[in-house]
């Protein structure tokens, strides 16, 4: 059992939670997820592993309510207790020294997931600049977390309530036509916003590098429900990503594949609706 030793609401449907997860805390490296499984009958989802505190054996995570498994988990309190968690899994995204800047480029929930891996390579010494992008300002989250390790935060929001009014690919657009030196771009959110940002690059050839959230079920590299085709081959975002060239990705097949379960989503939901919260044990 892990318990839940923090909550905060951040925008409308967008948590900030704390684990006690010892064993991950202890080995997780930015870019790395895990999976967590509420009950006994509960589906395990992946979630980033967004901060962590070795020496207190915890693990934070920031995840928006979009369906019955993500609005059970915001319906739990602080002192409550997930059964368990797997991980880290996934790849630790590859940090070096760059001979220019570094691009964190966050959309959604991948603004959080971008926070360590831009610290990370803010931490090697480099020029990090994260461009976050919102529908409006109320939605923007960890802009506070990211000046902190950030060099520059630049915002866009669709309706223009804060920072520049467009998408994060205006911004970028902005910081190239401004002469910033930029060497890598790290593009992580929605897939549509992935795939806009790396078409904008690959004319470029300006290093892209996306990190992937395709659906998973066991997070390991064993069932194929994760697979994409980079490059022409088939690949396993769990366990041989998650990170992979934005340039290389077959983004129509990734984001058709996204939606392969709507049905059951929606059936899981609307019977989470009926059973005041139960996700199928109840049957
Ligand atoms: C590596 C990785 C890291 C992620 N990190 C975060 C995070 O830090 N914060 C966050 O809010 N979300 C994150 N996600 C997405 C998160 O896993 C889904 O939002 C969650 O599984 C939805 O479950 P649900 O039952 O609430 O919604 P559902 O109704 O089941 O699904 C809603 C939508 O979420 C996506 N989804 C559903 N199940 C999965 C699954 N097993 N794997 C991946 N996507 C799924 C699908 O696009 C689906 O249409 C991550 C996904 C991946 C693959
Ligand atoms: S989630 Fe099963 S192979 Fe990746």
């Amino acid at each position: 059992m892990h318990t839940i030793l923090l909550k905060e609401i951040l925008t409308e449907r967008t948590w900030h939670m704390r684990f006690a997860a010892p064993l991950i805390a202890r080995k997780c490296q930015a870019g790395q997820f895990f999976m967590l499984r509420i009950h006994e009958n509960g589906e395990r989802i992946p979630l980033t592993i967004a901060n962590w505190d070795r020496e207190a054996g915890t693990i934070d995570i920031f995840f928006q309510e979009i369906g019955a498994t993500t609005e059970l988990l915001a319906s739990m309190k602080e002192g409550d207790s997930i059964l368990d968690v797997v991980g880290p899994l996934g790849n630790p995204t590859h940090v070096e020294k760059l001979d220019g800047t570094f691009v964190m480029v966050g959309g959604g929930f991948g603004i959080a997931a971008g926070y360590p891996v831009a610290r990370a390579f803010k931490e090697a010494g480099n020029r990090v600049i994260a461009v976050l992008g919102a529908k409006t300002r109320s939605l923007l989250i960890c802009e506070d977390l990211l000046k902190g390790v950030c060099d520059e935060v630049l915002v866009a929001t669709n309706d223009g309530s804060y920072g520049t009014q467009g998408m994060v690919s205006d911004v970028l657009q902005g910081l190239l036509d401004g002469g910033e030196k930029i060497v890598l771009v790290y593009p992580v959110g929605p897939p549509i916003m992935m795939k806009v940002i790396s078409q904008m690059t690959m004319p470029l050839k300006l290093k892209t590098i996306v990190s992937l959230n395709s659906v998973m079920v066991d997070g390991t590299g064993m069932c194929g429900s994760c697979r994409v085709t980079v490059a022409g081959r088939t690949r396993f975002v769990c366990s041989e990503g998650i990170d992979f060239d934005g340039h290389e990705v077959n983004w129509d097949e990734m984001m058709s594949r996204q939606k392969m379960y709507s049905r059951q989503e929606k059936e899981a939901l609307e019977h989470y609706h009926e059973h005041g919260g139960c996700q199928g044990g109840c049957r």
